[in-house]
């Protein structure tokens, strides 16, 4: 289990100074890469990540200098002449390095002034991996929130005069011949179809705030785990593997089941048919994302995932799974996934497809319960 010990320390029971790790070695240890700057814009110190990030040794940055990686046009120089300048913390956000030899990476770039030591800058990459999967999410939302008007008015205005075509059809079928109560058969059964397909889009539609109380998400799992095996995953090998101390986390228990079933449907549609789908959980600490408008940032140390070893969803979709009617399963609707979107953002938490090793994973980040 990943989860921090919660350790209360009293004053006289802190470790003394002599026993903590040496500084260059935290340093060394920070994954993100980190540069310090000396006020003649010399590279005093390039922690290890920095070093492979920049792909250059902290004794060769000290000695040719950290600029000539970078082209004399480079946004980033230009970021970092200002924060000197101007003399206070730098945030640019979504920035494209470019390298001299041509190498292009994304990634934030946080300087910060160091309060007490004239004209030193503390530099600091964040390559966009993890934070790209943040903006996708918002990219989710975005979608599935300018589906939900069209469709909330669609549902609204389709409904009503579907069940008069439904009594109509079943009327005429008392006064038609054999052949016409074919008809009126295929009628009425497009009918049903149409009208689930109405009810789907309505749950999905439903913008009311939720109400959430303390869930077990193992026990929504199980329940999914045991509905699949006992019908349409009839077959397949599942395997669960769950960190059995996992806090609650913060739900609406039929919507979690309804969004895990649809996980764990499509898994067992891109899985073969004695194929191997495994539940996961774990706890990990440090994944917070700021939340669009407020700026605050939310812990979303709950990891949920639905694996399976299919062949993963057709290139042409992969980056617009979560968006409602994107479907390459003949007979799909593609609202599953939407709908899955939808609760997982209700609950404050992302989603993430991720394709590699032969496996697909749908990974949910949530909050836990207590905050
Ligand atoms: N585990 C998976 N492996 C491979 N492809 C997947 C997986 N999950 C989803 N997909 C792809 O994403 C598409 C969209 O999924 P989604 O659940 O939204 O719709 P659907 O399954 O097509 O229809 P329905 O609305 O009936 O669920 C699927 O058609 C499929 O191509
Ligand atoms: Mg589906």
């Amino acid at each position: 289990m990943s989860r921090a010990p919660h350790a209360v320390v009293s004053t006289s029971l802190r470790p003394r100074a002599a026993l903590l790790p040496h500084p260059t070695d935290i340093w060394n240890a920070l994954p993100a890469p980190m540069l310090l700057l000396a006020p003649d814009g010399r590279v005093a110190l390039a922690n290890v990540a920095c070093e492979t990030f920049l792909n250059s040794s902290q004794s060769q940055l000290i000695e040719r200098g950290w600029e000539s990686l970078f082209p004399e046009d480079s946004p980033l120089r230009a970021v970092v002449d200002e924060a000197r300048l101007a003399r206070h913390d730098i945030a640019a956000y979504d920035m494209l390095i470019e390298f001299t030899g041509g190498r292009r990476v994304r990634a934030d770039v946080l300087l910060g002034i160091l309060p007490d030591a004239e004209g030193w800058l503390a530099l600091s990459f964040q390559p966009r991996a993890v934070t790209s999967l943040v903006d996708r999410q918002i990219g989710h939302q975005g979608a599935a929130r300018s589906a939900v008007g069209v469709a909330a008015m669609l549902a609204h205005e389709i409904k009503n005069p579907l069940s008069g075509i439904r009594g109509a059809a079943q009327l005429l079928s008392s006064s038609v011949d054999e052949d016409g109560q074919e008809l009126t058969t295929l009628i009425v059964s497009e009918v049903d179809r149409v009208a689930d397909l109405i009810d789907r889009m309505e749950g999905f539609t439903d913008t009311r705030p939720r109400t959430l109380a303390p869930e077990n998400i193992h026990a929504v799992l199980s329940h999914v785990r045991k509905l699949a095996e006992a019908g349409f995953g009839a077959g397949i090998a599942f395997r669960e593997r769950y960190d059995p101390s996992l806090p609650l986390v913060m739900g609406d228990h039929d919507a979690l089941i309804q969004a895990f079933l649809n996980l764990v449907k499509n898994a067992v549609e891109a899985s073969p048919p004695q194929g191997k789908i495994t539940l996961t959980t774990a706890f990990r600490q440090g994944f917070r994302v700021r939340q669009p408008g407020s700026g605050r940032s939310v812990s979303l140390p709950l990891e949920v995932c639905v694996i399976d070893e299919g062949e993963g969803a057709p290139v042409h979709i992969a980056d617009h799974l979560f968006e409602p009617f994107v479907s390459a399963r003949r007979g799909g609707t593609g609202l599953g996934l939407a709908q899955v979107a939808k609760v997982v953002g209700d609950h404050g938490g992302v989603i993430e497809y991720d394709r590699r090793d032969g496996k697909t994973t749908f990974r949910i980040l949530l909050p836990v319960a207590s905050a």
